[in-house]
């Protein structure tokens, strides 16, 4: 069989904003005195959920594009939604918001599209209760749509079962408004943009460890004051480049102003690790959101192992790292990564059944996959 000639990859671009970031800085801004004025922000359907769940409740957000400005209401001032609080297909918008409204003078229900009706909630609700939260599933099922009664919170200790940046920012944004201090302990740290922009937004946040585990405090707070941010370009987008360069021969791309947080950038460990060829470029906003861009070229890659503490620093590049171990020489062994199976699709069954069917050597595990590339 001959080989397809493939035509190399060259140029330089620039990705779409990141969308964890987008989500928290609507968020924040909402919550926020003063306006925030954002920059690079996502205009994707799941950021557009958020600004329309904030929306519903008062926060007049201006959005055009990539440019939004919101007129932050304050922590407290929000007002009850007239109808379902509707997050489409936006787990984020779900989990945090939860968190929010579990604190606020009135009552509300959220819900979502049928696979935001399908994803586990319980991880959330179990937190929020112990904070005193009166969160229910109607349903029954521990999914949305949940019903939220508004109540007085108390701080608590939580120790997360899982690497959990949702269930961890639930918590924290709950915990601005509970009496005394909140503290999330998690098994390995989860993407830090909340803790950031928190910061940022002038709440007290220490950050820290617990029993050798990743710990984060937040403090009742009285205010948020409204910022101006600047979004970085998405990893999560970038990684397509990143693998569509490195395994086609000839390319060279640059990525401008990509999003590189420690707690984000495993994709650029893992490709590395593969044998990648990836240059880190300009570095920018260390102390906030660290931005860079990034070099790739092409380079012949090889299997490697991937689990422990860097799978949370890459879940939502997994199936594209899985496409590259298809075309690596040699095995790839994904571990630890059993949260893919309770993302808006099970990750895991559909990159084994989608890399097969193009004739990939791969083998579904309990939690991961094993890559025969090549
Ligand atoms: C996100 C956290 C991750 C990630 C999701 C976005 C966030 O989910 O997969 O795409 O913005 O906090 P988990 O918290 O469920 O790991």
């Amino acid at each position: 069989m001959n080989t397809p000639a493939f035509k190399p990859l060259r140029g330089t671009l620039t990705v779409s904003g990141d969308k964890s970031i987008s989500h928290r800085a609507v968020m924040l801004g909402s919550l926020a005195t003063g306006t925030t004025e954002i920059e690079g922000f996502l205009p994707g359907e799941d950021c557009l959920s958020t600004i329309r769940c904030f929306r519903s409740m008062g926060v007049q957000i201006e959005q055009n594009g990539s440019s939004v400005k919101v007129f932050g209401r304050g922590l407290r001032e929000l007002t009850a939604p007239a109808g379902i609080l509707d997050c489409g297909n936006s787990g984020t918008t779900t989990r945090l918001l939860s968190g929010v409204l579990a604190a606020q003078h009135f009552n509300s229900v959220l819900s979502g599209d049928a696979s935001i009706q399908r994803r586990p909630m319980k991880r959330i609700m179990i937190p929020l209760r112990a904070m005193g939260a009166d969160i229910t599933s109607i349903s029954g099922n521990d999914c949305a749509p949940l019903s939220v009664h508004g109540k007085q919170l108390y701080g608590i200790h939580f120790n997360s079962p899982i690497a959990s940046a949702q269930v961890k920012s639930a918590v924290l944004l709950a915990g601005l408004y509970a009496s005394g201090q909140t503290t999330v302990t998690e098994p390995a740290l989860s993407r830090d943009h909340t803790e950031r922009m928190l910061r940022s937004f002038g709440a007290k946040v220490l950050t820290g460890n617990f029993e050798d585990r990743p710990s984060v405090t937040v403090t009742e707070t009285q205010n948020l004051y409204g910022t101006e941010i600047s979004v970085p370009g998405d990893i999560s987008s970038a990684a397509f480049f990143l693998v569509g360069a490195s395994i086609v021969p000839g390319s060279e791309v640059v990525l401008r102003n990509v999003g590189i947080n420690p707690t984000r950038d495993g994709v650029i460990s893992a490709l590395r690790a593969m044998g990648a060829k990836i240059e880190v470029l300009e570095v920018r906003n260390e102390d906030s959101e660290p931005a860079a861009d990034l070099l790739v070229r092409y380079a012949p890659l090889h299997g490697t192992e991937i689990g422990g503490a860097l799978i949370p620093r890459l879940i939502d590049e997994l199936p594209v790292l899985a496409a590259a171990a298809a075309v690596a020489e040699g095995r790839t062994m994904i571990r630890d990564a059993a949260e893919l199976k309770v993302k808006e699709s099970n990750r895991i069954r559909t990159m084994a059944e989608g890399l097969s069917r193009l004739g990939a050597q791969v083998e579904e595990t309990e939690d991961g996959l094993i890559i025969d590339g090549g």
